[in-house]
């Protein structure tokens, strides 16, 4: 089975208008996984207004301001998943859900399978039985990261087993008669609204106290501002195949860092140039990954912000305290 490079021809079933009118059109149940992440809380907290939504997580919300029901569920228990969306009933799931941990995946390879490809089997599984539109998200990483930013057509082959477990987990929806998109993205910044910092989060808090912090020069990605990415997914909603949503700005991650520092103003001075090989990660890293947005800009008129503006946008939402 493949459906890589394959052009969104046939359209969803599934349709969403952004400009609904809330008075006239019923709002639609969505079901969000993994809603105590970085990307699951910023789904949450920009789409409450246009949906009724179930966050699902293993533990109770972290954050201060939520917006949505929530239930405590382990996406590998299959049964107890099951009787979630029967009592939920949603009629779209966006799952942002995985083990993230890329380190993490390499020492525990059957935790990474169970949860980034059992965990999708299982939600794509109970939504091609109810009839669901479901939205996966996956990553640059199923890429090996020697040629990037790559585009939708090109073929896959992760250098880790994080990215071969969101590869195989990408593989297996493509075996359910499923109404699904499959949204690739890359290293993912913004203030997470449910408590956990991700790696931009420890990279300010660092500035922020003087501290060095060290950038990778060898480490080249197109980094996505989570604003961008709840943006592109809401555009893909509608559509079937695969689409890259990342910013636009191909970068190592010592520039970036800089840049974090510069609209922070903070010391850029703080940031210190690193090379891969002097820190004995368990698992590779792709050199050049990274995602080309051009199909998302033709088919889906997708804009991502410059990453100043994104950083900016971060930096005053930060300052007016709504984080
Ligand atoms: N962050 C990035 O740079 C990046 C880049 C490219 C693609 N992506 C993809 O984007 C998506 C969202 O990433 P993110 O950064 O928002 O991830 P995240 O912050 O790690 O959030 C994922 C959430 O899913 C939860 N989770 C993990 N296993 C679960 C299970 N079995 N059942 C229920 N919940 C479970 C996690 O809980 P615990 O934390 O307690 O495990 C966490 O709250 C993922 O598919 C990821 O692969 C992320």
């Amino acid at each position: 089975m493949s459906f890589i490079g394959k052009e969104s021809v046939e359209k969803s079933k599934f349709t969403f208008d952004a400009f609904d009118n809330l008075f006239t059109v019923p709002m639609k149940r969505l079901l969000i996984t993994g809603c105590n992440g970085l990307l699951g809380s910023e789904l949450i907290e920009r789409f409450s207004e246009r949906f009724i939504i179930l966050g699902l997580d293993f533990e109770s919300p972290l954050g201060k301001r939520w917006k949505c029901q929530f239930v405590e569920q382990d996406l590998t228990n299959f049964e107890g998943l099951k009787s979630s969306f029967a009592e939920f009933a949603p009629e779209l799931v966006i799952n942002a859900a995985a083990f993230t941990d890329v380190d993490g995946c390499e020492r525990d390879r059957k935790r990474a399978w169970e949860v980034n490809v059992k965990g999708v089997e299982n939600i794509a599984s109970i939504c091609s039985e109810v009839g669901c539109k479901l939205v996966h998200i996956s990553t640059d990483y199923v890429f090996d990261g020697r040629a990037g930013p790559y585009s939708e057509e090109d073929p896959p082959s992760p250098c880790n087993y994080y990215g071969m477990t969101k590869l195989e987990g990408e593989r297996v929806l493509g075996r359910f008669p499923l109404d699904y998109v499959i949204v690739r993205t890359s290293a993912l910044y913004g203030l997470p609204r449910g408590g956990k910092k991700g790696f931009f989060g420890f990279l300010l808090e660092g500035l922020s106290r003087g501290e060095v912090v060290y950038g990778f020069i060898d480490q080249f990605t197109t980094p996505t501002w989570v604003g961008d990415l709840v943006k592109g997914i809401m555009e893909a909603v509608g559509e079937r195949g695969i689409f890259h949503i990342s910013g636009g700005k191909f970068l190592s991650r010592f520039d970036f860092a800089q840049k974090v520092a510069q609209v922070f103003g903070y010391d850029p001075n703080l940031v210190k140039p690193e090379e891969t090989a002097s820190v004995r990660f368990v698992a590779n890293r792709p050199p050049k990954g990274g995602l080309r947005v051009d199909k998302a800009r033709r088919v889906l008129g997708y804009t991502p912000h410059s990453i100043t503006e994104a950083l900016e946008t971060i930096k005053k939402e930060r300052d007016e305290g709504e984080r």
